[in-house]
């Protein structure tokens, strides 16, 4: 019997470097500085306010005030110590266990922000697209999206909501996008071009795309 078989990790993924990690978190703090701060995000901030006291002063750091403990991530799988789905399969993949402790460069296009998550869009390189598991880009069992459509890094959680939850809500986005509705281009901010899809959902665009040093691993608990 495999070692590997006995001791799978949590999760697989991408783990970024101290300084890319500081880094990305600056730029994300400085997102939701400049989103809160806009006349068209004051507009639509009832969808983070509570209904029974919509006036209350929205400050959005203290809104996703879980952030990620440690250094950021990008989450591959999720083996959940091998018992979840496909666990074993994914780790078996000889690109997966040659990749262990690999250095890598993840390209992140657009920031996002729900009423429950905010994150990063990672666009993965075909290299990457390898260790990309195949049962992960959908929220439906009849979707079809693009592979790593999913690819995210977590910054924070809204109260009561688990980090699972910003890659489901990066799917939302990109099902909106497959159909059609671009959202609304509102302006163009310090890092690119800012768009609305309604519901408390924002993407910015970035117009210089954040490159992040970043190692393959295993992350045990
Ligand atoms: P991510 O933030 O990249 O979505 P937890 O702390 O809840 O045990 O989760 C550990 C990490 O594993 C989370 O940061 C989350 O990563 C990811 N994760 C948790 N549950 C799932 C799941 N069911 N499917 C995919 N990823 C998950």
């Amino acid at each position: 019997p495999s070692l590997e078989k006995d001791f799978l990790p949590l999760y697989y993924g991408w783990f970024l470097s101290k300084k890319s990690s500081e880094n990305l978190r600056k730029t994300g703090q400085a997102f939701l500085d400049e989103l809160g701060s806009l006349k068209v995000f004051k507009k639509e901030s009832k969808y983070f306010l509570p209904a029974e006291d919509p006036k209350v002063k929205l400050d959005l750091t203290s809104y996703f005030a879980k952030r990620p403990p440690s250094v950021l991530h990008c989450t591959t799988k999720f083996t959940d110590f091998g018992k979840a789905m496909g666990a074993d399969e994914y780790a078996q993949q000889e690109v997966v266990k040659a990749s262990y402790g690999k250095a890598f460069t993840l390209t992140i296009s657009a920031l996002f922000l729900t009423t429950k998550t905010a994150g990063a869009r990672v666009e993965l390189s075909e290299q990457e697209l390898l260790l990309w598991p195949g049962d992960v880009d959908k929220i439906l069992p009849t979707d079809n999206l693009p592979k790593g459509s999913r690819a995210h890094i977590t910054l924070g959680c809204a109260s009561g909501i688990e980090p699972v939850q910003t890659g489901i809500d990066l799917l939302e986005f990109v099902k909106l996008e497959k159909a059609g509705t671009k959202g609304d281009e509102i302006e163009e901010i310090g890092g690119g071009k800012l768009q609305y899809f309604g519901n408390g959902m924002w993407m910015l665009l970035l117009s210089k795309k954040i490159e992040v040093k970043a190692i393959f691993s295993g992350y045990y608990g």
